[in-house]
Parts: structure tokens; C-alpha cells; sequence
């Protein structure tokens, strides 16, 4: 019997193809850029699994174009905004998702750029590279303590407790939150506070956004929020770049209103080079590295096949997003990413 055939939206580490190889027939795009949209399309002709990258929009246009055996999309992040969830659901086909391995890097990231912004690190390796260093600066290229701060986490999930993790371990940090939900263990374990944003953004001295991308969150932090924020301040944005309304965050720093920025998510992405956010000394930008560690796209790689495989095989998939009803279950929903 023919095997399935599955679409593999990009190179990935080994163990993926490995894992899917004896059971699948892998058409994989091999470019270094994403597949384009006609692509796309005529990739996932006649799939039974769609491995997708956060880069790869998969809606009800690449569903159609799969054709009606399409049973499951494996997505190689822990976001999903990029695919219409409703219309997987309405189709019965199943959606993963890779969460908790790459929380670390991810949260590591959130701490580097918070660190490199307070002590504005990225100005002062240029200016040492660019011949300004002239002598030991009494006055020179001066930052911001992280010592009796409060850290504001915007979604407290799995990246906000690792981020929150680290700064109340590492300098007593003192934790405010927003999620959905307050967070009992939370609370315990960091003696972090549940608050509502407004307060989180006028009491922070560093505010760490951890929601994922999705009408509830979209332009969540915008100019109204940015202004309610201490001048002082940091944002970092290692979510997604659509949390933030952009425009608003460029003024806020261009004028001085908070501190500085780290970015490892933009809109768009990438950021064109012209882009103005480039030309702000207090504004540090990462090309969307959060999980870029060999460990944790590894392990995203097993989760991204272990969930197209239980998908094709009609099975429970180990980390879903949208269940579909299998053999005795109800229709379920978590990973909420
Ligand atoms: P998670 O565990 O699901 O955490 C998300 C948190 O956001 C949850 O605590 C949730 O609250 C909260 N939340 C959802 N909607 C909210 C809203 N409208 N207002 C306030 N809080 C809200 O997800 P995660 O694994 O930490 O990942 C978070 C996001 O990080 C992902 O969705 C992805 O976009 C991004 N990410 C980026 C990178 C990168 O490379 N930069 C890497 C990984 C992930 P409840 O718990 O109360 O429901
Ligand atoms: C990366 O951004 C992810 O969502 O995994």
C-alpha cells in the first residue's frame, strides 16, 4: 500500500525526517525561505500531514488544497497563530504543537535581551569596535540596576514562570503578573502578585510580555499602555511582534518615554533593514531566536513528528492543540500557546 504523504514546510533537524521516514512519504521544501504561497499550495497536494513552521499561514485556502484525507497539522512552534484553528476543528483535522522544551531558551532570551538593554550593551560593543572608546568613562555609557526591581509578566505561562524564575532566583526580583487566570502556585512560589495590566505596567520597572498572539492579545501594549509605563522602563517582547502596536513603541522611544526595548519578535518579520525601530540606540532587535538552541529545535522536532505521526495514524496526538474526537474521547483543547 502507498505510504501517506506528509509536506515538510522546511529543512529541520535530522530526527524529524528520521522519525516520519519510515511510515511517510516526505515531500519536503527544500529552500531556505519559506515556501511561497503557490508553493504551498501545490506542496500539500493529496497530504495526510502538514508540518508547518510559524512562517507558513495555514488557513482554510492550504486545508482545501490539501484535499479532504488531510487529518493533521504539526506545527513546529509552540505559537499556532499562524493557522485557523476554528477551521481545523470544523474540518475534524487535528493540530499540535511543540510547548515546554524550548520554555528555557526561550525564557534565556527574554533575560539576555533585558540584560543587554538595562546595561545598554549593544552601544557600548559598538562603540568599542568603532574606535569611541577613548578611556574608563566615569560617565559613560551608564544603565539600570536590576537589583530592587519589579518585573511585570505579561502571561504567565509556561516562558512568563521560567522568565519570572530567573529573575526572582537571580536578583530577588519582585513579581507582578497578568494571565487569564491568578496563579496560586504562582503566587507561592515567586511571591509574585496577580494584577490587572494597567497596574502591572504603572508599578514594573521591567514589563516581559508572554501572551500568545491572538484577538485578545493583539496590540496589547499601545501607545495608552506605553505611556502608563515608568520612564525608566524596559519592554521586552519575546511573544509575538503583533502583541505590540509598533508604531507606538517606536514613538515611546524615540521620545524617551520608557528606557529601552528588546525585541526577538517584530512586525513584520523580518524587519526590513530600513526599518526606523533600527536607527533607536535603546531599542535592541533579535531575529526571532528565542528557541534557537541544537537541544531545543531538536526536541521540537520530535514533538513536531511524534504529533504528525499519532495524527495520521488516527491516534491522540502527545501535544495537541486541537483534538478531534478519537475512538472513545470527547473533542479536547490545551497547550494553549
Ligand atoms: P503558555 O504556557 O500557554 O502561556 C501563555 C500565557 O498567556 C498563559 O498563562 C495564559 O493565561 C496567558 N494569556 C493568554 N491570553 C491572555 C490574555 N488575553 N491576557 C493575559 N494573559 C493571557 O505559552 P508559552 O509556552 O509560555 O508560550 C507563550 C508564547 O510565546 C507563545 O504563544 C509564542 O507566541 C511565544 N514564543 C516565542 C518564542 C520565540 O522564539 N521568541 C518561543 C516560544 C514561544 P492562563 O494560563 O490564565 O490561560
Ligand atoms: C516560536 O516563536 C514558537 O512559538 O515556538
Amino acid at each position: 500500500m502507498a505510504k501517506p504523504i506528509v509536506y515538510v514546510a522546511r529543512r529541520l533537524p535530522d530526527v524529524a525526517v528520521r522519525m516520519l521516514s519510515g511510515e511517510c512519504e516526505i515531500r519536503q521544501h527544500q529552500g531556505e525561505l519559506p515556501p511561497t504561497r503557490d508553493e504551498l499550495l501545490a506542496g500539500v497536494a493529496r497530504c495526510t500531514g502538514i508540518l508547518s513552521l510559524l512562517s507558513d499561514r495555514i488557513d482554510a485556502e492550504v486545508m482545501d488544497a490539501a484535499g479532504p484525507q488531510l487529518k493533521v497539522i504539526s506545527n513546529f512552534a509552540v505559537g499556532y497563530n499562524n493557522i485557523d484553528i476554528e477551521e481545523a476543528r470544523r474540518r475534524g483535522i487535528a493540530v499540535g504543537n511543540t510547548p515546554d522544551v524550548l520554555t528555557d531558551a526561550t525564557a534565556d532570551i527574554a533575560i539576555a535581551l533585558l540584560l543587554a538593554v538595562a546595561r545598554r550593551l549593544p552601544q557600548a560593543a559598538a562603540d568599542a569596535r568603532q574606535g569611541r572608546w577613548k578611556t574608563w568613562e566615569p560617565l559613560g555609557w551608564l544603565g539600570i540596576d536590576l537589583q530592587d526591581r519589579t518585573l511585570g509578566i505579561v502571561g504567565m505561562g509556561r516562558i512568563g514562570a521560567a522568565t519570572a524564575q530567573r529573575m526572582h532566583g537571580g536578583w530577588g526580583t519582585r513579581i507582578l503578573y497578568t494571565s487569564r487566570q491568578p496563579k496560586p502556585e504562582v503566587d507561592a512560589r515567586f511571591n509574585a502578585r496577580h494584577v490587572p495590566l494597567e497596574t502591572l505596567l504603572e508599578q514594573s520597572d521591567f514589563v516581559s510580555l508572554h501572551v500568545p498572539l491572538d484577538g485578545s492579545t493583539r496590540h496589547l501594549i499601545g501607545r495608552e499602555q506605553l505611556r502608563r509605563m515608568q520612564r525608566h522602563s524596559i519592554l521586552i517582547n519575546t511573544a509575538r511582534g503583533e502583541i505590540v502596536d509598533q508604531d507606538a513603541l517606536y514613538e515611546a522611544l524615540r521620545q524617551g518615554q520608557i528606557f529601552g526595548a528588546g525585541l526577538d519578535v517584530t512586525t513584520p518579520e523580518p524587519l526590513p533593514p530600513d526599518h526606523p525601530l533600527y536607527q533607536l540606540d535603546n531599542c535592541l532587535i533579535l531575529p526571532h531566536i528565542g528557541s534557537a538552541t541544537d537541544k531545543a529545535r531538536n526536541a521540537m522536532a520530535e514533538r513536531a513528528a511524534a504529533n504528525l505521526l499519532a495524527g495520521m495514524r488516527g491516534q491522540p496526538l502527545p501535544f495537541p492543540v486541537v483534538q478531534p474526537p478519537v475512538e472513545a474521547g470527547p473533542s479536547t483543547e490545551r497547550n494553549g500557546g
